[in-house]
């Protein structure tokens, strides 16, 4: 295969290639002497670990900085004041286009503040508190007055129905919820607080509401519900920081998998840490003097390293953006871009697509100019959409950074660095220090350069997750049982000659929407609410702008039948059930599925259906009845 390859461009950045290839290298032979330097340059503890690295893969107890003391908010915040108190620390851009700047002085006054209500509240070390916010400043001091006092968030998308807060609060035992009345998004006003109430309808476990007060519209009222800005004014700003292990959980963030219920990731706090600061500062060749924005949700894994921690563990400015891509036009991310001389920009493929379809003159009508690295995350990106974000976003003078990574491994772990990795459109190329990636084959042997297989990692790394919340069970299950030893992502990829990674999508029935992760069997279920439902398959289909969309096959309960009205029906369920991010883009009625004798879907054969791919469907005799599959291919030829 032969890809074009871009030089490196920018110069004088921490890392040349030479270095790359000599620390990777060290970070590979010594992880613990490499580990050590990292957690003392980045990050300022309390005291130091006795044992930065205990255990492996093979009996599953790695423990990173075993008997270090520190602070996450302290690492924010605190050890900033000495130095940069009045440096901005938030820019914050609000969907209407109004901008507020916070300094490190203020949010570090804001934050002891809130940490203090919390406190009164009843919020000790240890308990978890269900963050449902829209993206404003308060949501990071929310993220940090919990981090300050050892509690452990659990951040949830706004974009999330009632139905899913309702199952993440209670999974997580949550004991307090911090939501606005409203929140704001592409000029539409979503009723988030409406939401959390009818969420804590059965959750007798919260006892107390705190509400930030985003809009001016009324909302209803219980007894449990505090105004944020009262309670911020009856408690002072002294809150010492909570002296915490470094093996303490920092937060629980909830996502999808293959089966059952969203899993909650948990991850600790020092070598989360230590592997956010580094990876911000070294990926996106972060300086002192950059505006750093990235454009991610603090709903997702993004939000979390790279909105709020990475950043603000390296004093930097990071621009928290409320709006959307294309309100109130497509230019918006390029005028927030010249609006506050950003230099380092991070978003997704599918934002990238969705504007370039708009047509290359709503970001040449703005300048860019402070521009030097473009990074992205989520889904692969392609090659055109890739060659676009260079060329016409970043004028051939940005270096860009595709950043391959997960949930579960809290930061990046593929991706070039700027002014050390020649490009390769559409790779995510090379490890990142101490990250050992192989592709393995169904046995869990390493294919050939060039061959298609599964992504491992084969040795730990400081960001890895702790175990899944509550279920340890299932975490062993889902990354260790098929290959032990290894951790599996999830994903396929193959390695090409020169070592570059290409990563091609999820090996598993995750799908990725628009970079959302949604797992099928959770559309599946959602199906299942409603009552003419009687059975759901749902697969994901290549879409041009949003990387996958949702396809379902739905079979229905004698007495129903198939309907406009119906179908609506079904696309109200799923937003009610998860959210709007997981309505299937397609419905399909079909008389049965494809079954084999023991009852099992086959989705191998649905997936190729749904994508019209279906010259060779293989071997149909194992089905119990071979003849839904010719029912369900005149189905959809009829509605393309
Ligand atoms: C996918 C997002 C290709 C992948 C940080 C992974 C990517 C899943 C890339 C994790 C990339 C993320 N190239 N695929 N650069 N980045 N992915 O947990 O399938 O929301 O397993 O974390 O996104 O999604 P998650």
């Amino acid at each position: 295969m032969s890809h074009d390859i871009y030089p490196v461009l920018l110069k004088d950045t921490y890392i040349n290639q030479e270095q790359y290839k000599e620390l990777y290298q060290r970070s590979l032979e010594e992880p613990e002497g490499f580990w050590k330097e990292q957690a003392k340059k980045y990050i300022t503890w309390f005291e130091p670990s006795e044992k930065v690295l205990q255990g492996g893969f093979d009996l599953l107890d790695v423990v990173w900085y075993a008997g270090g003391k520190l602070n996450a908010s302290y690492n924010c915040l605190d050890r900033h004041l000495k130095t940069h108190a009045d440096k901005i620390a938030i820019i914050w851009e609000s969907d209407e286009g109004n901008s507020k700047k916070i300094t490190y002085h203020d949010l570090h006054r804001e934050v002891c503040q809130f940490a203090n209500v919390l406190k009164k509240y009843g919020v000790k070390k240890g308990d978890r508190v269900c963050i449902y916010l829209p993206m404003i400043p308060e949501a990071v001091v929310a993220m940090l007055a919990c981090a300050r006092i050892g509690a452990i968030h659990s951040v949830v998308f706004g974009g999330f129905s009632a139905e899913s807060l309702h199952t993440r609060i209670n999974d997580a035992d949550c004991r307090l919820v911090i939501t606005a009345n409203e929140g704001m998004r592409g000029g539409k006003k979503i009723p988030l607080k409406a939401n959390v109430d009818t969420a804590l309808v059965s959750c007798p476990q919260v006892q107390h509401v705190i509400v930030v007060k985003r809009t001016d519209n009324k909302i209803d009222w219980q007894k449990r519900d505090i105004w944020y800005h009262e309670a911020m004014q009856i408690v002072d700003a002294d809150c010492e920081p909570e002296i915490l292990d470094a093996n303490d959980p920092l937060f629980i963030l909830y996502t999808s998998g293959s089966t059952g219920k969203p899993k909650g990731i948990l991850h600790g706090t020092g070598g989360y840490l230590v592997f956010a600061a580094m990876t911000h500062q070294l990926v996106f060749d972060y300086h002192p003097q950059d505006i750093y924005w990235c454009s991610a949700d603090i709903g997702w894994i993004t939000g979390h390293t790279y909105v709020v921690y990475g950043p603000l563990l390296n004093g930097a400015t990071t621009v928290i953006f409320e709006g959307t891509p294309n309100f109130p036009s497509p230019s918006r991310f390029w005028e927030v871009i010249d609006k506050h001389q950003v230099s380092i920009f991070y978003t997704a493929p599918t934002a990238l697509r969705a504007l370039r379809q708009e047509g290359d003159d709503w970001v040449k009508k703005t300048k860019r100019t402070s521009l030097r690295v473009l990074g992205t995350v989520g889904e692969p990106i392609n090659p055109e959409a890739w060659e676009w974000y260079y060329h016409v976003v970043g004028e051939d003078r940005c270096a860009i950074v595709d950043t391959w990574w997960q949930t579960e491994t809290g930061g990046i772990m593929i991706t070039p660095l700027p002014g050390a990795t020649p490009l390769k459109p559409g790779s995510a190329s090379w490890p990142f220090f101490g990250v050992e990636p192989k592709v393995v084959d169904d046995k869990g042997k390493e294919v050939a350069d060039g061959q298609m297989g599964k992504l491992v990692i084969t040795k730990p790394w400081p960001g890895m997750m702790q175990t899944i919340y509550n279920n340890r069970e299932r975490f062993v299950e889902t990354y260790f049982k098929e290959f032990p030893g290894m951790y599996l992502t999830g994903d396929q990829a193959y390695r090409d000659k020169e070592g570059y990674f290409w990563i091609s999508g999820r090996s598993d029935d995750v799908i990725k929407v628009s970079g959302h992760r949604i797992g099928t069997e959770e559309v599946e279920s959602a199906l299942l609410c409603h009552p003419a439902v009687a059975e759901s398959a749902v697969v994901g289909v290549p879409d041009h702008v949003k990387g996958q969309s949702i396809y379902a096959f739905v079979t229905l309960k004698t007495g129903y039948d198939n309907s406009d009205t119906l179908k609506k029906e079904l696309i109200d369920t799923v937003r009610k059930e998860i959210g709007a991010i997981a309505i299937p883009q397609t419905i399909v009625f079909a008389k049965g599925l494809p079954k084999t004798r023991s009852g099992k879907i086959m989705r191998r054969i649905l997936r190729q259906i749904a994508n019209q791919e279906v010259d060779n469907l293989g071997d149909l005799s194992t089905l119990s009845d071979p003849q839904v599959v010719d029912d369900l291919i005149e189905q959809v030829k009829k509605l393309s």
